[in-house]
Parts: C-alpha cells; sequence; structure tokens
C-alpha cells in the first residue's frame, strides 16, 4: 500500500480506492471495492490492467527496459545463458555453481518423452503447421502426467516445471523431424540444452551432425530474449487457465495457442513471408504506402509492441545477434539488408514516428533463424521454446499464494429481457 488513495465520484457518491506501489513502475490504483458498490471497470484489452501481482519481469515500455529478477536482458543476454535465466524465472536468484550444475543435470535428465507420445505425431498430417501440432502434444503431455499429479505440491509443481522446460526441445524437434519425414531423433544428454536441440533438429540415424557453437550460442541467445515478458496475451492465458486449477501441461498448451496468432509470437514467421512478399529494395516504398493505408489490413509485421513506445531492448540485442551470426557464418542475406532499409524508412516515417511504432522482437530474430537452417514454419515453435520458462514461472508464482479463478465481467449490449417468440411467430 502506498499511503495515496484514488476517489472515484459517482454522481453524488465517492469512493475511495487504495492506491498500491510496487517496487517498480506506476502506482495501481485497487477498483476491487467498486464491485460491492454495484459497478465494473470496463478496460477492453486490458490496456490499464494489473491482473496479478507478480516478483518475476519487470517492463518499462517507455524506457525500453527490461528485467528479470531485477537484471537487465542485455546483461543475460550477454553474460548468462538459457538455463541459468530459467533457474533466475523459476527461484528469483541467479543460481550458484552447485545450484546450476544440479539444475542443469536435472533438466537434462527428463529430455527424453514418453515413447508412446510419438504415436500422437503420426496422427497429423505431414503438413501440419508445427505450431497446431505442438498445441497438440504438450497438452497430451496431460494425458502422462495427471492422476499422480498434485498441482497442491509444491515439489509436484517443480517436477512438472522440470519436465517442460526440459521436453519442449524434444517435442518441438519432433514436430519438424515429423513434417520432413525424417525419424525422430533421441536427446543426447550429454550435449548443451540448445546443442542438444539443434542435434535432435539437424542429425540423422545415418549421419552425425556436428553442431557448430556459433549456431549454438545463437540459439541460447534466442531462447534467453524469448524466456519471459511478463504478463503479455501468452503468459495471461497460462494464468488465466491455472486459476482453474487445470493441470500445467494442458495450461501450457493453452499457453502456445495463444501464442500462434500473427499479433503475438506468429509474428516472426510473418515478417519472413513479408520480407519474401516484398521481394526487393525497389519495392519498399509501395509497401510502407500499403501499411499506411487504412483500408488496408497489411501490417509491417515486427513493428509495434503494446508496452514498449520507444524501443524493444530485446530487439536491439537480436539485431546485433544477427548481424554477429551472419558475419560468423559467412552469410550474405539479402533479406537482412532488406528489413534493415525497411526498418530504416519505418523510422523516419512521420507515420510509424508519431504512433511509436518500432522493431519488436520478432523483427530480426527470423533472419538469424533463417540462417541456422530452422524452416519458417518452425519459428514460432522455437519462441514457445524459449517462452516456457516464463510460463511456467508465472503459473508456479500463482500456485504458491493463494488465488481466485479469474473470471471477467463484461459491459452487456445485448437484448434486454423478452419471452420466446414460437417459430410461426418469427
Ligand atoms: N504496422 C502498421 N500499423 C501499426 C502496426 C504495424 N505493425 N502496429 C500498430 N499499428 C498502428 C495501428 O493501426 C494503430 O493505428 P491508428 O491509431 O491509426 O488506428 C496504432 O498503430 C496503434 O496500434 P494498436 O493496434 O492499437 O496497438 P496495440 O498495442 O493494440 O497492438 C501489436 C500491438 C498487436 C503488437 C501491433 O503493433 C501489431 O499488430 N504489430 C505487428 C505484429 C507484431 O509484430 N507482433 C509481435 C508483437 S511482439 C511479441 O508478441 C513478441
Amino acid at each position: 500500500m502506498s499511503g495515496k488513495k484514488a476517489t472515484l465520484t459517482i454522481g453524488d457518491k465517492s469512493l475511495d480506492l487504495p492506491v498500491l506501489s510496487g517496487t517498480m513502475g506506476p502506482d495501481v490504483i485497487d477498483v476491487k471495492d467498486v464491485l460491492s458498490n454495484g459497478y465494473f471497470t470496463y478496460d477492453p484489452g486490458f490496456m490499464a490492467t494489473s491482473a496479478c501481482e507478480s516478483k518475476i519481469t519487470f517492463i518499462d515500455g517507455d524506457k525500453g527496459i527490461l528485467l528479470h529478477g531485477g537484471y537487465p536482458i542485455e546483461q543475460l543476454a550477454e553474460k548468462s545463458d538459457y538455463l541459468e535465466t530459467c533457474y533466475l524465472l523459476l527461484n528469483g536468484e541467479l543460481p550458484n555453481a552447485a545450484q546450476k550444475e544440479d539444475f542443469v543435470g536435472r533438466v537434462m535428465n527428463h529430455t527424453m518423452v514418453h515413447e508412446q507420445l510419438q504415436f500422437f505425431y503420426r496422427g497429423f498430417r505431414r503438413d501440419a503447421h508445427p505450431m497446431a501440432v505442438m498445441c497438440g502434444v504438450v497438452g497430451a503431455l496431460s494425458a502422462f502426467y495427471h492422476d499422480n499429479l498434485d498441482i497442491n505440491d509444491a515439489e509436484h509443481r517443480r517436477i512438472a516445471a522440470i519436465r517442460l522446460i526440459a521436453k519442449m526441445p524434444t517435442m518441438a524437434a519432433m514436430s519438424y523431424k515429423y513434417s520432413a519425414g525424417q525419424p525422430f531423433m533421441y536427446p543426447r544428454n550429454d550435449l548443451g540444452y540448445a546443442e542438444n536441440f539443434l542435434h535432435m533438429m539437424f542429425a540423422t540415424p545415418c549421419a552425425d551432425y556436428k553442431v557448430n557453437p556459433i549456431v549454438a550460442k545463437a540459439m541460447d541467445r534466442i531462447f534467453v530474449l524469448h524466456a519471459d515478458h511478463e504478463q503479455n496475451a501468452s503468459t495471461s492465458t497460462v494464468r488465466l487457465t491455472g486459476s482453474t486449477g487445470a493441470n500445467p501441461y494442458a495450461c501450457i498448451a493453452a499457453g502456445i495457442a495463444a501464442l500462434w496468432g500473427p499479433s503475438h509470437g506468429g509474428a516472426n514467421e510473418a515478417v519472413l513471408k513479408m520480407l519474401d512478399e516484398i521481394g526487393d529494395v525497389s519495392k519498399l516504398d509501395d509497401f510502407i504506402e500499403r501499411v499506411k493505408d487504412k483500408n488496408d489490413s497489411t501490417k509491417l509485421m515486427g513493428f509495434g509492441h503494446r508496452v514498449y513506445k520507444n524501443f524493444d531492448p530485446r530487439a536491439k540485442v537480436m539485431k546485433q545477434t544477427c548481424d554477429e551470426v551472419l558475419t560468423a557464418l559467412g552469410i550474405h542475406d539479402p533479406q537482412l539488408e532488406l528489413a534493415m532499409k525497411l526498418e530504416e524508412i519505418a523510422l523516419s516515417d512521420e507515420y510509424f514516428v508519431s504512433r511509436k511504432l518500432y522493431p519488436n522482437v520478432d523483427f530480426y530474430s527470423g533472419i538469424i533463424l533463417k540462417a541456422i537452417g530452422i524452416p519458417t514454419s518452425m519459428f514460432t515453435v522455437i519462441f514457445a521454446l524459449g517462452r516456457t520458462p516464463g510460463w511456467i514461472a508465472h503459473w508456479l508464482e500463482m500456485h504458491s499464494a493463494p488465488y481466485k479463478i479469474s473470471r471477467p465481467r463484461q459491459l452487456y449490449t445485448g437484448p434486454v429481457q423478452r419471452d420466446f417468440v414460437p417459430m410461426d411467430k418469427r
């Protein structure tokens, strides 16, 4: 509590509402009391609503700040690695050496999926979108871990968290192998997390795949950059689903479904499709005109963000990583030039400047993923894999304290009560 209060006046009635202060960020008006006074609050799209209290991640959208457990994303991307970031999200602190070794060992111990799970893949058409497959198979994990999972038991919850972080790369790589018509590759627990994922993606039983350390490092950094982003659409979905007491694997499947949309995680795939469609630099001006035309639904994918209104700090690191990876691999990608030119035009155009639209994390990630050899349809799966510790950390946080089922209300604008009209009178 901040000691401050907000006063809401409706007609001749005044209502004092407590104002809450966090450790950082704007104060929050606690509007719970409006209900007992006969009102709901109205905020479509939750533009101004804090749906929960959280200690995991802080974002200042105006200043372009993203902190996990207080640590800036730029420092984590440069000095930490993905599993350490996972530990931080789950535990609120960086691990010491022994804690890290134990955590990495526990995660790598759980990488295999039940042999039966492969038959779920075989139920899909080979050309099924991997995100559709992921919604199905991750949800299906709940069938393997349900009756013996007590979500009220902290240790059970922690095991579910470890299993999800461990098995996501295996399930993601299987969704690719199935679409490519190649045999599934078992995980190799002697490899690092990102290395093992690349092994399961690109090795085959007849040809070993030597993981390029530059590629493994870039993959790990992409995972770090996606690890968490407080109450975004997919994380809020996981929390909302979890608030009913649902199985955690089903909750994460719900998060995957929410992430898939092009306004959220599906944007990385949409960016490459957009660059493909534009084709070359000579078409950029036409494209920008279409984006600005209110009668045209074309959007500049990878641009804009609900929270970042200055720059997305992840996009800065992503762009730098993109340059490093392409240089190190000796790849000259005309799409990178096209993306950079597009960014340059957009950043100096009044339409984008006045609406505070800047490149987001998805603008450059696709170009790196393409350089690594990841097919476009897998881009959002990579995002889902990277975001899993964030989803599960929020699910754990919610379950570690008393919580209520999430149940928003509405402003009803439909017909008032009326009597049923028999068919012959309609
Ligand atoms: N291209 C063109 N115009 C845009 C774009 C864009 N990418 N993004 C927003 N605008 C315009 C809107 O048309 C609107 O214009 P108006 O005021 O004239 O009506 C204005 O900017 C405000 O946009 P909103 O849609 O109200 O902003 P909101 O916060 O609701 O949406 C969103 C944010 C969904 C990310 C949006 O910017 C967008 O669709 N971007 C493209 C998709 C994308 O890259 N998504 C990834 C987001 S990051 C992530 O999930 C990891």
